[in-house]
């Protein structure tokens, strides 16, 4: 992870470098390797960033499977809604917390400091 040059981008100190655009495939996921880590989705109308542990178990969201704006968990198969981070099917019954993301200059940014919804946001500085 790196953080960023906010003359730079204009972007506040709460935003981090994830990865380049081109680095992350329609319907995959790349892992920001922040404590406790993020996923940074690419679906079909654009970037996303959710926490990247299930909130089922201890699972990494971004190596399980994604489609049509949903990411299923890869150990118990919950499935998670990428935008909002709200339950789609069970085991898990708690949402995943979301955070923004902005593109620039080709390069994605997600800003830590608007963690949205979620326990994991406790473990947060
Ligand atoms: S760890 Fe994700 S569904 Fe159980």
């Amino acid at each position: 992870m790196t953080s960023i040059d906010t003359d730079e981008t204009g972007l506040g100190p709460g935003w981090v470098r994830a990865c380049p655009t081109s680095d992350i495939d329609i319907d995959t996921a790349f892992i920001v390797d922040v404590k406790p880590p993020v996923a940074v989705y690419h679906i079909e109308d654009g970037f996303y960033a959710t926490d990247d542990t299930c909130s089922h178990a201890e699972s990494s969201l971004a190596d399980g499977y994604i489609e049509e704006g949903w990411v299923e968990c890869e150990l118990h198969y919950a499935k998670f809604n990428i935008k909002t981070g709200a339950v789609m099917a069970p085991p898990a019954n708690r949402p995943i917390g979301t955070y923004p993301v902005q593109i620039v200059d080709d390069i994605v940014y997600v800003d830590l400091s608007e963690h949205r919804g979620c326990a994991i946001a406790a473990l947060r500085p």
